[in-house]
């Protein structure tokens, strides 16, 4: 079967203790594994004293990413199906399966000997299993392999890996792997582009999460302007960031069938004027509505109360918002680099908080500056809680 050069290398020179790939997603990192080095590894030791483990985030992640393209070469009869007691029959080997989000979950690691380990998405790892794996791989013939894709510079991981332990340490970027269709590598450079994620899903590199959030946001593409007026077969969508002291900050949306629209916003900051009460903010939601038919609308999670004022007058149907703060935020720099996020230029706040809205180079992990964030929320909400179902089948 053909290889690639960096995976020939893997395979001609992991033989230190701790051997990582790190790098680009699709790089070709876990399929080299899935083939050859992890059947290799477990028969080079069977019948040796020790545990065999296969560490991921999750059992269903590691069912996902490494057991069930493992059976899907090697056939059931040597892949088997992870059981009750977390142990799954991998080339006659007895191997543990275990997720290493919470150090509670590899508790039977703790005071066993380890003589093999494979470990997937290292980095989204709990910092404590990997600790504690340092002094399980006791054995003269224990070794680890590992694949992951880089975080910020200042990841726990990334010192290690630069650290003097017997380590061996690939970096790969997407254009290691040849086997990639060409059109595929090209719009994953473009959703990603001008992002964090660039450096980090592309190039494989430790990037820090600096300067504007959203670089990438243009007014060629991502702005428009012209009469705001009501569209037959186009879906309407209200999104809302919530706060009393804070902001309360609204945004109409219309959904052509694969563009987003931001048409419309209500910028309402009880600091400079009246404060208002659920009450009051509905009845601004109403008039900013006006006779727009409204699909749904999505609100800040937290607001459990406005929720329910809204519930009230059963008018509208309302959910709460998914708020995963970093996934959303990948998402939007993806519609807003294919150009399918619009903001109408009347829409000022929010314009002007694309301008401003800026990740915390402070932080060891990535985390945004909570401040001139209200708007940015709400297109967050929208677009990871109804845009990308609206657009399953398309991005
Ligand atoms: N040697 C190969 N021969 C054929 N196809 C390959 C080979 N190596 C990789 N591929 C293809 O490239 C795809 C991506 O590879 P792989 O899943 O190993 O990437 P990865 O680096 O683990 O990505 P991620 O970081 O997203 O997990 C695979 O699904 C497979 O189709
Ligand atoms: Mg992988």
């Amino acid at each position: 079967m053909p290889i690639s050069k960096m995976q020939r290398e893997y395979l001609d020179n992991a033989n230190r203790r701790w051997c990582f790939k790190t790098g680009a997603t699709r790089s070709g990192k876990t399929y080299i594994d899935t083939l050859c080095v992890i059947p290799k590894r477990i028969r080079a030791r069977i019948g040796n004293p020790g545990l065999a483990v296969i560490l991921g985030v999750t059992k269903s992640t590691i069912e996902r990413n490494i057991l069930e393209p493992m059976r899907n070469i090697w056939g059931t009869d040597l892949v088997g199906e992870i059981n009750s007691q977390n142990i799954c029959y991998l080339f006659g080997e007895r191997v543990y399966c275990l997720g290493a989000e919470k150090v509670s979950q590899v508790s039977k690691l703790r005071g066993s000997s380890i003589k093999y380990v494979y470990g997937d998405e290292v980095a989204d790892w709990n910092e404590e299993v990997f600790e504690m794996l340092k002094s399980r791989l006791d054995k003269p013939y224990s070794c680890f392999d590992g694949a992951l894709n880089p975080q910020g510079p200042n990841h726990w991981l990334k010192e290690f890996l630069d650290s003097d332990f017997d380590i061996y340490c690939q970096k790969y970027t997407i254009f290691d792997n040849p086997f990639l269709d060409k059109k595929f590598v090209e719009n994953l450079c473009k959703e990603y582009e001008g992002s964090v994620y660039y450096k980090r899903y592309i190039l494989g590199e430790w990037a820090l999460a600096e300067g504007l959030v959203y670089p990438m946001f243009s007014r060629e593409k991502n702005v428009v302007g012209g009469e705001v007026e009501y569209k037959r077969g186009h879906q309407y969508y209200v999104s809302i960031d919530y706060g009393t002291v804070n902001p309360f900050a609204v945004g109409i949306f219309d959904f052509d069938g694969r563009s987003s629209t931001m048409i419309k916003e209500l910028h309402y900051s009880g600091r400079d004027r009246d404060r208002l009460d659920n009450e009051g903010y509905y009845s601004k939601l109403e008039t900013l509505i006006g006779d727009l038919p409204i699909e749904y609308i999505v609100v800040d999670p937290s607001a459990a109360g406005f929720i329910e004022t809204i519930k009230k007058y059963g008018k509208y149907i309302v959910k709460g918002a998914n708020n995963d703060v970093l996934n959303g935020i990948q998402e939007v720099t993806k519609y807003l680099n294919y150009g399918i996020l619009k903001i109408h230029d009347s829409c000022t706040e929010t314009l002007k908080e694309f301008q401003q809205y800026a990740w915390d180079d402070d932080k060891p992990k990535d985390e945004v500056i909570k401040e001139n964030d209200h708007h940015m929320d709400l297109i967050r909400y929208y677009i990871w809680t109804v845009a990308r179902q609206l657009n399953r089948w398309i991005v």
